[in-house]
C-alpha cells in the first residue's frame, strides 16, 4: 500500500517512521510519504488561506494549492482520498477494514476552519473520496487524525501482523469491547484472577470471555448494543 500525507505541518507525522507504521514500512507492506501543502504556493509568503465567503470567524483553506497538489499526487495512479475532518463521517473498525483494501490512500489534513468545498468535490470528480472524522470533538487540524488512521489501517494488512487470531479477538471486530484481559501473577495486591481463566476449561473460559464482553459493551457502549447480532438471549447486568 502506498499513502500520501498532505499536511503544513509534516513534522507532525514524524510519528510514522516510529512504531506500527515504522515496522510496517521496514517490512516493505506500505511506503508512506509526507508532502508539505505550501510546496505548491508560489507567493512570498506561501499562503495556505484566506478569509471566508459570507463572512464568519477565522480561515479556510485556499483552493489553488490543494488542486495542484491533487494534479500532481494523481497523475502519478489513482487514490483513495481521505479528508479528516470533524464533519466526516466517524472513523470506525470498518472504515479501517475498507481502507485497507485500497493501494493507495492520500490524506488531505485540514487545518482552520477547513478547505474550500470545491476541493473536495472537484477531487471527487476524479477520484474516490471520503470525508472522515475521528470523532465527535474538535482537533487544531486534520494531523492526528490521518495518524490514527494510518495506524488503524497499516495494521490490518496482510503481513503486518505476526498473530491474527489477536486481529479477530479484539475490540470492535465483532462489533463488541473486548473482555477484560489478565497475565500473572494470579493474584496481585489483594485482587485475584477469575478462577475459570485458571480453570483449563476452554469452553467455560470462552463462556465467561464473551459474557464480560457483552456486559462491558451494554454498559460502556449501549449505542452498539443494539447493532450486534451477538447479544441473543444474555441478560445484562454489572460486569463482574
Ligand atoms: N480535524 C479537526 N478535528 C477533527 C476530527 N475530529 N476528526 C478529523 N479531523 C479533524
Amino acid at each position: 500500500m502506498r499513502i500520501d500525507v498532505v499536511t503544513i505541518f509534516p513534522e507532525y507525522l514524524a510519528p510514522l517512521e516510529l512504531s506500527l507504521a515504522g515496522r510496517a514500512r521496514e517490512k516493505g507492506l506500505v511506503d508512506i510519504r509526507v508532502h508539505d501543502l505550501r510546496g505548491w504556493t508560489h507567493d512570498r509568503h506561501r499562503t495556505v488561506d484566506d478569509t471566508p465567503y459570507g463572512g464568519g470567524a477565522g480561515m479556510v483553506m485556499k483552493p489553488e494549492p490543494w488542486g495542484e497538489a491533487f494534479d500532481e499526487l494523481l497523475a502519478e495512479g489513482p487514490a483513495t482520498v481521505v479528508f479528516t475532518t470533524p464533519s466526516g463521517r466517524p472513523f470506525t473498525q470498518a472504515v479501517a477494514r475498507d481502507l485497507a483494501t485500497r493501494e493507495r490512500i492520500v490524506f488531505a489534513c485540514g487545518r482552520y476552519e477547513g478547505i474550500d468545498q470545491r476541493v473536495v468535490d472537484e477531487v471527487a470528480t476524479r477520484a474516490e473520496v471520503c470525508e472522515v472524522s475521528l470523532g465527535d470533538y474538535v482537533l487544531n487540524g486534520g494531523e492526528v487524525a490521518a495518524l490514527a488512521i494510518t495506524e488503524a489501517v497499516v495494521r490490518l494488512l496482510p503481513g503486518f501482523m505476526g498473530n491474527a487470531a489477536s486481529l479477530v479477538e479484539e475490540s470492535h471486530e465483532d462489533g463488541l469491547l473486548e473482555y477484560p484481559v489478565f497475565t500473572k501473577p494470579a493474584s496481585w495486591r489483594g485482587h485475584d484472577v477469575p478462577p475459570v481463566l485458571l480453570s483449563g476449561d476452554h469452553a467455560a473460559i470462552a463462556a465467561w470471555r464473551h459474557d464480560q464482553a457483552v456486559r462491558r459493551t451494554a454498559q460502556r457502549r449501549p449505542d452498539l448494543v443494539a447493532a450486534s447480532t451477538l447479544m441473543d438471549d444474555v441478560e445484562i447486568g454489572p460486569a463482574e
